[in-house]
């Protein structure tokens, strides 16, 4: 472990075939919050947090306090782009970091209008490459409500193993108990 949390080495952006990998920077809360307008009910089903995202203000502080906590190595959320046009597509990102034992929980999330196409997976198999290989992860856990079939399926296909299900774990964005599965990759 680094001295200084800061000076972690993280890309600040990671290639793919069709994608590129970024954290956010100021100006990115106008394409935020038109994606997130356009995947209220699907994004609502899962995560609570879009439903805060209700004006640009609201849309470019997340954008900043994600950018500050990147600095910070308090969490590593990339925003996901399309090479060819730079349409903000979603995001994907390490959170929680446990720098002590090397241990990342990754989440992801992507706007309605480019599901289907598997990004996110060819997102998910390169962040995950990341952190294997540039922050020498001991573990990338994602956990996921059992009737979250699409995010199980990327979790799947990126190569996670389920380890077990968490009974209500916590509460769903229904406000009643859920549970949640587990889902790991180690080196
Ligand atoms: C999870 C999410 C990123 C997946 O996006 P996506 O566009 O479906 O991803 P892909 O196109 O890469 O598809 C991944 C796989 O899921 C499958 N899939 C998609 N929707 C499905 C569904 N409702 N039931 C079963 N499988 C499904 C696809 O067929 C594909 O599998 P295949 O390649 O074997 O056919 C997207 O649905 C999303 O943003 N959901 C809301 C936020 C969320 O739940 N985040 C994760 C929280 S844990």
């Amino acid at each position: 472990l680094a001295t200084y949390k800061t000076l972690e080495p993280a890309p600040e952006s990671i290639e793919t075939e069709r994608l590129l990998l970024r954290p956010y920077q100021p100006g990115d809360g106008e394409a935020v919050l038109e994606a997130i307008a356009e995947s209220r009910a699907e994004l609502g089903r899962w995560l609570s947090w879009p439903e805060k995202i209700q004006s640009l203000e609201a849309a470019e502080d997340l954008c900043l306090r994600r950018r500050a906590e990147w600095i910070r190595r308090e969490d590593l959320t990339y925003g996901i782009f399309l090479k060819n046009s730079d349409r903000f597509l979603g995001a994907t990102g390490l959170h929680s970091p446990r720098w002590d034992d090397r241990a990342f929980e990754i989440g992801y999330f992507l706007r309605t209008s480019a599901t289907g196409n598997g990004y996110m997976t060819e997102a998910v198999k390169a962040l995950v490459e990341m952190g294997l290989n540039a922050l020498a992860a001991n573990r990338l856990d994602a956990w996921i409500e059992p009737e979250n079939h699409a995010s199980i399926r990327v979790a799947e296909l990126v190569g996670f193993t389920y380890e077990g299900c968490l009974r209500n774990f916590q509460l769903g964005t229904n406000g009643k108990p859920a549970d949640y599965n587990v889902y790991a990759i180690v080196p």
